[in-house]
């Protein structure tokens, strides 16, 4: 649809979790006479972020070193991490940290006022600093809003649904086209105007009938970027978490999550006749990277014929539960289980996407101008299986790099912003087989996710990904106009995401971190150890 309205700014983030708004605080720290517009589909705190459990890994324990931390993610990865990328997380995170806290976060702390360190599956130190025992997310999240709106170079426009890059004639990221849901002047689908476009619009695990994540994650920036004909990145690798709470068989949509700190603390998984069955399936047991404990938890649902497993921290007692996870106690309580007196029934569920829209070390997409961060971005620090707690420390990290290059590049884009005639910028033309011609039924929605779960889900094979993609493309079709809205563009975005990731799904022939191939159960060094790089072209993948 052609844009009702304009406006301008120098740079426009897209999405408001922790890796977006901590591009905006950083960028107008750095550049306060600057204009930065956060724009967010849904209201300021609806992402993932606030439903972070766990926490942020840093090494801050004078007995821990960056190499350790560095260490470990790179064996949680399976040999696809980019190490440059690891070593700048790890080295970088403890400082993006304390930034975070001087932006006014706040920290579980010990008696003597240290902070708190927990540990997570795959880490062999206690290295994660929460909030709230389990509500690290939404105390970011509340931190970063309050910091925000506290701003006077940041502008927010919310409900505002992003729908494609606009370029100008030397192919540049030029801003975006977005559809504004009754916001006054701005109602309707307008244009924004930027010298930089960042993407930070979150994860994908709405492709996928049971997921960690809220409604509103549905890919919308890795399609974006793939209409707009940029490289995304090893979207076959989407972890799945070993233990959502369990509420039956036909429970869709965002379950809740029981954090790997509970396994952390010692909790740990039996199966209905109480064996604990992850002692000796790895050395580190049910701390054992979440992709092993997944497949561990997977392996034993089928042996057992059940649905789930359970997770036994009825040693706690009722105060540690209180104290340090009284989101999950609440959780578990609401949905009629105790987990003081008896194991809690958890099953895997879709919970992060370790690929998404390549970057550098700066956050650069391979489109000029344009960004991405966070959990839409893949920047090589989680390879083929993303190392817990390490994702809020990816988006504070790399959204201090971006917010510091765009500054950086601030003056020459700048002139050439300025310079386009109004006819120059464009909505980047849907390009390939990937992409459907036009927007689909909201309705879709229920059938890409009800597809990916059966074929492209935890467990693959040649013909459960095959039977998957040709459904997605029998979904594609729509008998009837669609009226553009969220519920349209969402669904739309969701079969581009599901579509292009059950091709890598189908091109990866080996087992390597969250991607299962039951016909290929093996890790393939010889053929395998590189990524799945995507973009479309009008010919397709
Ligand atoms: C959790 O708390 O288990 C989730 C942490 C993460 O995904 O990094």
């Amino acid at each position: 649809p052609a844009p009702g309205w304009e406006v301008e700014a120098d740079v426009v983030v897209v999405g408001s979790g922790v890796a977006g708004l901590t591009v905006a605080l950083r960028h107008a720290e750095l550049d306060p006479a600057a204009k930065v517009l956060v724009v967010t589909k849904d209201v300021l705190s609806s992402g993932s972020t606030r439903w972070a459990q766990g926490g942020i890994a840093a090494v801050l324990d004078p007995a821990d070193t960056p190499e350790e931390h560095l260490s470990d993610t790179l064996v949680a990865g399976v040999g696809l991490c980019d190490v440059k990328a690891v070593r700048t997380l790890v080295t970088e995170g403890p400082g993006a940290l304390r930034r975070l806290m001087a932006r006014g976060a706040r920290f579980d702390r010990t008696p003597d006022g240290d902070l708190q360190l927990g540990r997570e599956g795959g880490h062999r130190r206690d290295r994660i600093v929460h909030a709230g025992g389990d509500a690290t997310g939404a105390e970011v999240q509340r931190a970063l809003a309050e910091a925000v709106r506290a701003s006077s170079s940041i502008e927010v426009i919310e409900h505002a649904l992003v729908l494609d890059l606009l370029k100008d004639a030397r192919g540049r990221a030029a801003g975006v086209t977005l559809h504004v849901m009754g916001e006054g002047a701005r109602d309707g689908v307008g244009a924004v105007r930027a010298g930089a476009v960042v993407l930070a619009t979150g994860g994908m695990g709405q492709v996928y009938a049971a997921t960690t994540n809220p409604a509103v994650s549905t890919g919308d920036g890795v399609a974006l970027a793939l209409r707009a004909g940029a490289v995304v990145r090893d979207l076959e690798f989407v972890q799945f978490h070993p233990t959502v709470l369990w509420l039956g068989a036909d429970s869709t949509g965002q379950q809740p999550l029981i954090s790997e700190a509970v396994r952390g603390e010692g909790a740990f998984l039996i199966d209905h006749e109480g064996n604990a069955f992850m002692r000796g399936v790895h050395e580190l047991a049910d701390l054992a990277p979440r992709d092993v404990v997944a497949k561990a938890i997977t392996r034993t649902m089928r042996r057992t014929g059940r649905d789930h497993v359970h997770l036994d921290g009825r040693h706690f007692g009722a105060d540690l539960w209180a104290t340090r996870f009284p989101t999950i106690l609440a959780a578990c309580r609401e949905h009629g289980i105790d987990p003081v007196t008896e194991p809690i029934p958890v099953a895997p569920a879709a919970h992060y996407a370790s690929g998404g829209v390549r970057t550098d070390l700066s956050g650069r997409t391979s489109i000029d101008g344009l960004y991405a961060c966070g959990e839409v971005a893949c920047t090589g620090v989680h390879g083929a299986n993303r190392l817990a707690s390490n994702s809020l420390l990816e988006g504070l990290v790399f959204a201090e790099r971006i917010a510091a290059d765009v500054h950086a590049t601030a003056a020459t884009r700048r002139i050439h912003a300025a310079s386009p005639s109004a006819s120059d910028p464009e909505v980047a033309a849907p390009a390939g087989d990937a992409v459907p011609s036009g927007l689909v039924d909201p309705r879709v929605r229920a059938r890409v996710q009800a597809h990916m779960s059966r074929g492209s889900g935890v467990l693959r094979e040649r013909e459960s990904v095959a039977a998957t993609a040709r459904a997605l493309r029998d979904a594609r079709w729509t008998p009837v106009e669609v009226a553009p809205c969220t519920e349209s563009w969402e669904a739309t975005n969701l079969l581009t995401v599901a579509t292009v990731l059950t091709a890598a799904a189908a091109a990866r022939l080996e087992t390597r971190g969250s991607h299962w191939r039951e016909d290929f159960p093996d890790r393939d060094d010889d053929e395998w150890l590189g990524h799945l790089d995507v973009t479309l072209t009008e010919e397709g993948l």
